[in-house]
């Protein structure tokens, strides 16, 4: 299975800065997701919260051998979770970071990720795509 993770204030997708972040819901994203996983035979269950702890325990779902790989939009997380970095850290399996915006053309304190040195790749900059496009790469990882 494959778990796709979305952070904090991602539930407001479509009407939070849509100049940023484009007017595509989550629940679009979500369905897009869904539906292309079924297409390729692949299990995917999506989560969104805007609680670091939940993130992490959903996160630490990766040491199962249930959890095949994450894609992952931290959201604001990005810039300084130690302890999302931490769980990331502990996994054996694909992960994709994906930012809906590029994160390196924005205000200087987005320009760190702290969880990109332990994740497989990133993708930042391609919208909504990222997440279609980690979904096509993540089981040939
Ligand atoms: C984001 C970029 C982050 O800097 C921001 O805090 C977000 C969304 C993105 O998808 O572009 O919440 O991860």
């Amino acid at each position: 299975m494959i778990l796709v993770v979305h952070g904090p204030n991602l539930n407001l997708l479509g009407v939070r800065e849509p100049d940023v972040y484009g007017t595509t819901t989550l629940e679009d994203i979500n369905q897009k997701l869904s539906n292309e996983a079924s297409e390729m035979g692949i299990e995917l269950e999506s989560f969104q919260s805007n609680s670091e702890g939940e993130i992490v325990d959903q996160v630490q779902r990766g040491v199962s051998e249930e959890v095949e790989g994450i894609i992952i939009n931290p959201g604001a997380l990005t810039h300084y979770s130690i302890a999302l970095r931490d769980a990331l850290a502990a996994l054996d399996i694909p992960i994709i970071e994906v930012h809906l915006s590029n994160i390196y053309k924005r205000e200087k304190f987005r320009h760190k990720s702290v969880t990109a040195p332990v994740v497989t790749g990133q993708i930042s900059g391609l919208g909504a795509d990222g997440y279609y496009l980690a979904l096509e790469k993540i089981s040939n990882l």
